[in-house]
């Protein structure tokens, strides 16, 4: 039984989300893609130590001759060269369409391997083993698959879904803890998009997620999954709905175009989400401010930023919003929030309004 279901017709595919469910995954895809006699394993240089391993005995177990590579941790691997590098891996691997590529670690292997899988023969089917928080809630699920350019971030890719996700938040044990609260920034988001109750109950559960509680970790990966999921089947491509999952995204990668160099990309969406309230509040979008107090005070409780970095001027941020990818004819639709669990997506944010939130921001 899958704990949840990605809905998208003949693209469909189960999340399996619990503690030590690495032990079982050569079953778990044994199960999904009875086919499958190869795969090449996929992990990075910080992950594979720790559980490739095992990873591969459990394939191997399950009858899937695996190859394993590791490319170096960090956003570097996700260029156009390291995935010329992985389909010599997979020639080598002798992987044909029946064969698996099995991503192994956060969202760089993911997103890097899913797109390798996507173009390798025009596309063999990938699994997504994700074991950082962000990659389990967010990057895993939903098909978005590519590399940077020089130019920018994810600026070569295909929407490309797995043919199932195992997420074994045992993993996250090892996480540095300033990585599992950059992917909590992610999960307060789904709370404030679409599920005021799961906001609450991040909020009482700070502590027990912060120490690696398992039972809280399982709660808020199911959830924020089944969010996620829900918004995909609804629009996969990104024509309407799917844009909400960009909540605090639009300041949010502005700072890290600006700023990526010291700050994670979920540190970045924890501003951004702040300035989004905020902006809404002056807009007369959000009904009153009580979002924008709770915000501020769950992503302080779980180490994150809530203000810019000490001496930026809101100024300098003008360019980089600018650039957002996901402005259409120069103009940024922005994702408001209304109350806790509810936003919507509107281009008509006055200047006034952005100014405002933007040195609200300021330290
Ligand atoms: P990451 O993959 O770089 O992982 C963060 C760090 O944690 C790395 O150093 C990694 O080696 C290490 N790590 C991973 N798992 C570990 C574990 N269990 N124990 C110890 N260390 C571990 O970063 P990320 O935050 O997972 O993902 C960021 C990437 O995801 C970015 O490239 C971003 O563009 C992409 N992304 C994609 C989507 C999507 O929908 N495809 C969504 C959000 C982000
Ligand atoms: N991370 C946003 C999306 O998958 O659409």
């Amino acid at each position: 039984m899958a704990d949840v279901w990605v809905e998208l017709g003949e693209q469909s595919y189960p999340i399996y989300i619990g503690a030590g469910l690495l032990g079982r995954l050569g079953a778990l895809v044994r199960d999904r893609l009875p086919e499958t006699r190869r795969a090449l394993l996929v992990t990075d240089s910080n992950v594979g130590p720790l559980y490739g391993e095992t990873a591969r005995a459990a394939l191997e177990e399950a009858g899937i001759a695996t190859s394993r590579v590791t490319v170096a941790a960090g956003e570097a691997s996700k260029s156009l060269s390291q995935a010329f590098s992985l389909y010599t891996s997979c020639v080598r691997a002798e992987l044909d369409r029946t064969s698996a590529i099995v991503a192994l670690g956060g969202g760089v292997v993911g997103d890097l391997s899913g797109f390798v899988a996507a173009t390798y023969m025009r596309g063999i089917p990938y699994v997504q083993v994700p074991t950082t928080l962000l990659a389990q809630v967010d990057s895993a699920v939903g098909g978005k698959t590519g590399v940077d350019l020089p130019q920018g971030k994810n600026l070569v890719g295909a929407f490309y879904q797995p043919s199932l996700v195992v997420a074994d938040v045992e993993t996250l044990k090892t996480l540095p803890r300033r990585e599992l609260a950059a992917g909590m920034a992610e999960v307060v988001k789904y709370g404030v998009i679409r599920d005021e109750e799961f906001l609450k109950y991040v909020e009482v559960q700070v502590g027990n997620l912060l120490a690696h509680d398992p039972a809280a970790l399982e709660r808020v990966v199911q959830t924020s999954c089944r969010i996620k999921a829900d918004v995909v089947a609804a629009d996969p491509r990104e024509k309407g709905l799917r844009a909400i999952l960009n909540f605090g995204h639009t300041v949010g990668h502005a700072l890290e175009a600006a700023y990526g160099y010291m700050w994670l990309h979920g540190e970045c969406v924890a501003v951004g989400m702040v300035a989004a309230a905020i902006i809404a509040r002056h807009s007369g979008i959000a009904e009153d401010g009580r979002l924008e107090v709770r915000l501020k005070r769950v992503l302080e409780r779980l180490g994150l930023p809530t203000m810019l970095p000490e001496g930026v001027d809101p100024k300098d941020l003008g360019p980089y919003l600018r650039m957002d990818k996901k402005a259409k004819d120069g103009i940024i639709h922005w994702v408001m929030p209304v109350r806790a669990g509810e936003v919507i997506v509107t281009p008509k944010v006055a200047p006034d309004a952005i100014r405002w939130g933007l040195e609200a921001l300021r330290r």
